[in-house]
């Protein structure tokens, strides 16, 4: 199999799909791996060690290709590149992405690396969410820090006490789990909620301050039935209320808030309104690590930094795994090899197989068909 390896073009992209050790991987499997050139460059991946893990380094990674492994979906003149009948393998942003109709159209087989079972556990160490939300979390922490005009950890100094930080991370997933690791290492008090219950002991244990919202026995259930699927619970008005008031508080007090919460497939939901970021301090920041997704915080901005009239910053950061490429593509790029190797049998022959549970969940477009279920 020939399997190409573009450069991505989307703007602030600075990953790349494969790495010389994955490179290498695939050769070994009896892959002929062809690469762009400078590719893995703002990954600090250069061309001459993908030479030396075996591929074939050319101004065109599509021409030819049967596999293609991608970052972000293809998009414009990437899309017509795709030869026909070949695989793609990225995170398309299946929900949202317009251009399904178009892939299946040019007999293309896609699959989304986001849509991969969660609670399968065979399937972990493909969970492209869990790798670059990790990295996202303890980078998001970082990124709100350079910004905070004052320090995290407390300080006695001849010049007096510096006082900790104070910071509220709502959402406590794979992501918000690492910004509370990060903020405590940096000496930080933490509070985090969730809407799942279970995260309160891995914020204790974390040394966060659990923020409670009462639930009622039929909310707990619920919420236990879903945590059987990986999921969330939808919240009713009366949780939705008393989270608010609870988030208004904590929030008003905090020196750095960092939002994480994301419902796969639908909009963010909104959990900080805009009267709680008037009442904030001047000099707070507000991370919106949900912009892309419609935003946890209102008067959040795709792309840009919002100062309020009371002083408060508002960060609406895109793609922050991206600022950490060369971490963020060696995680992704073992990702997708472990996927890749279940698109193989026994013989090293290519095996699609729409009954099996991994590829049936991923695959979004096939034999001119979006199997993606639009809703
Ligand atoms: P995510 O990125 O989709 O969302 C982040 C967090 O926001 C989640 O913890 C979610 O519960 C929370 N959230 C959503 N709406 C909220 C609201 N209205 N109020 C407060 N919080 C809200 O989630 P992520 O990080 O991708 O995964 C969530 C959890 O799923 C992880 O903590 C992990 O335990 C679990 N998971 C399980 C896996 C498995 O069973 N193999 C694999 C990966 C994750």
């Amino acid at each position: 199999m020939q399997i190409g390896i573009p450069t991505e073009t989307v703007a602030n992209e600075n990953r790349v799909a494969a790495t010389p050790e994955t490179v290498k991987k695939l050769v070994q499997a009896g892959h002929q791996v062809v690469i762009e050139r400078g590719a893995g460059l703002k990954a600090a991946y250069i061309d001459s060690a993908y030479e030396q893990a075996g591929a074939v380094i050319s101004a065109d990674a599509y021409n030819g290709s049967q596999i293609i492994l991608k970052v972000r979906a293809p998009v414009g003149d990437e899309i017509k590149k795709l030869p026909a009948q070949s695989i793609v393998v990225a995170m398309f942003d299946p929900h949202r992405n317009p251009d399904l109709d178009q892939f299946a159209a040019q007999q293309v087989s896609a699959f989304a690396l986001e849509l991969l079972p969660r609670t399968l556990s065979r399937a972990q160490n493909m969970d492209v969410l869990s790798s670059q939300a990790n990295l996202a979390g303890y980078k998001s922490v970082l990124l709100a820090a350079a910004e905070y005009q004052r320090m995290f950890p407390m300080l006695m100094t001849a010049a007096g006490t510096v006082k900790p930080a104070r910071v509220v991370i709502m959402g406590v997933g794979v992501a918000g789990l690492q910004a509370i690791a990060t903020a405590k290492r940096l000496g930080a008090v933490v509070e985090a909620t969730d809407l799942r219950p279970t995260a309160r002991d891995q914020v204790e244990s974390l040394g966060g301050k659990w923020l409670d919202v009462p639930m009622s026995e039929e909310e707990k259930q619920r919420a236990a039935d879903a945590a059987k699927n990986g999921y969330g619970w939808t919240p009713g008005e009366q949780y939705i209320q008393d989270q608010a008031a609870i988030v208004d508080k904590a929030v008003s007090n905090a020196d750095i808030v960092i939002t994480t919460a994301l419902l796969p497939g639908r909009a963010a939901p909104r959990l900080i309104k805009a009267s709680t970021v008037a009442k904030m301090k001047p000099g707070s920041i507000i991370l919106d690590m949900a912009v892309e997704s419609g935003g946890n915080v209102e008067g959040s901005r795709n792309g840009e930094n919002v100062m309020t009239d009371n002083g408060v910053k508002i960060l609406g950061i895109p793609n922050i795994p991206s600022t950490l490429s060369t971490e963020a593509s060696a995680l992704y790029s073992r990702n997708v090899f472990n996927f890749i190797e279940t698109l193989f049998d026994s013989e090293k022959k290519l095996a699609l197989n729409l009954d099996e549970e991994i590829q049936k969940a991923l695959l979004i477009t096939h034999n001119g068909q979006v199997l993606l279920k639009r809703g």
